[in-house]
């Protein structure tokens, strides 16, 4: 969607996996707080996105949406001045049918007064979701808010959660700024793993304005170790997917938060060329030695070697099949290790993995690049 927003994906925290209807707006403002407190804000979390269950069951006698008078007793308008204090932004959440999944009242055919009640409250950023539809096609039901968002004052993030029930990534990228292409993640490696295929398969839909949208991040949730949440996190960042933070960021370890605070990963998501990297290969024992990666501004390449198994493996990425010419040399960095690893390498990369972890490099043209055409040097780290 050309709005402006969305050059890179989007980035910031949102409440429903770790909270679900379980919200309140102090809950909001500690989390605003501990994104600035902890660095994340400054790495580019600012969207700090409110989900479901913030309404009261029942519009007003005039129709309008009305916050939850309990969970959100200074109105929403209060909640988004505290937050662009900090210099954050707020998001918030409605549904494209008559109701919100967890039966709150929904937007479809009162798309025009909700956007202008979200624009009168400094709204930022609208998820919309898919429930309560009846059963009438997306490709109706969501341009109806776009427009309606467009004709604010406001310039709104436009998030279409549609699950990837018909496909968004065919025709969701003139209508929002990223597309759910898939149904909801839990927080579990078999989750996580079907999902980055699935959103794999649209990779060629995505790029500045509008993204694949894999759901949001499960790091810190507990259900996955160490190496799952990093090989989660890096998937994600090679994806172009929105990096959007799904733990209590007011109770984080410090494994989560170096996780989540990894620059060089960030700066693969948030690379101004924008292209979708992808799956390149499969192999070994259930294709679990797989090579993912994509082209990055600079003559750059982002490879992740990610084992998918639960046995260690040597996992080699060869130049040929990341679209590379064999001669060429490559520096390469290691975006955990924080490490430039080697200066010129030729022809392959490999390296071994430990279960269910990743490796994450970035390939950059060597300096002093000398063609050695007939040599294949395999690089083993
Ligand atoms: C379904 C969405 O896919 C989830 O991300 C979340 O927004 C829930 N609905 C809320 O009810």
């Amino acid at each position: 969607l050309s709005n402006g927003l969305a050059l890179t994906p989007q980035m910031g925290w949102n409440s429903w996996n770790f909270f679900a209807c379980q919200i309140n707006e102090t809950i909001i403002k500690e989390t605003a707080d501990a994104l600035i407190s902890t660095g994340l804000a400054d790495l580019g979390y600012k969207y700090v996105n409110i989900d479901d269950c913030w309404s009261s069951i029942l519009r007003n006698l005039k129709g309008e949406l009305v916050p939850d008078k309990k969970a959100f007793p200074s109105g929403i308008k209060a909640l988004a001045d505290y937050v662009h204090e900090k210099g954050l932004k707020l998001g918030i959440y409605s549904d494209a049918g008559a109701f919100t999944c967890q039966v709150r009242p929904g937007s479809l055919f009162h798309e025009e007064d909700d956007a202008k009640i979200f624009a009168s409250w400094g709204i930022d950023y609208l998820k919309y979701d898919n429930c309560f539809n009846l059963g009438i096609k997306p490709e109706k039901r969501y341009p109806p808010m776009r427009d309606a968002l467009n004709s604010t004052e406001r310039i709104i993030f436009y998030s279409i959660c549609e699950w990837g029930v018909d496909d968004p990534a065919l025709w969701a990228g003139k209508v929002g700024n990223s597309w759910r292409t898939t149904d909801d993640i839990t927080d579990t490696w078999d989750s996580m793993t079907a999902i980055a295929d699935i959103n794999d398969k649209w990779a060629s839909y995505a790029g500045p304005g509008g993204w694949n949208d894999p759901d949001m991040l499960e790091v810190g949730n507990d259900g996955m170790n160490y190496s799952e949440y990093r090989s989660h996190f890096s998937i994600w960042a090679l994806m172009k997917a929105p990096l959007l933070i799904g733990c209590d960021v007011r109770n984080m370890s410090a494994e989560t938060l170096e996780i989540l605070s990894n620059k060089e990963v960030i700066a693969v998501n948030q690379d101004p060329l924008g292209v979708q990297g992808r799956k390149i290969s499969a192999t070994g024992n259930n294709n679990c030695s797989q090579v993912w990666a994509g082209p990055l501004s600079g003559e750059r390449t982002v490879v992740v070697l990610w084992n998918r198994c639960s046995d260690a493996a040597k996992i080699t990425a060869k130049w040929e099949i990341l679209g590379l010419e064999t001669s060429t040399s490559f520096s390469v960095r290691d975006l955990w290790k924080h490490e430039t690893v080697a200066d010129n390498v030729f022809g392959s990369l490999a390296a071994s993995v430990e279960p269910h972890d990743c490796k994450m490099y970035i390939l950059s043209p060597a300096v002093s690049a000398v063609s050695r055409s007939n040599e294949h040097l395999q690089f083993v780290i």
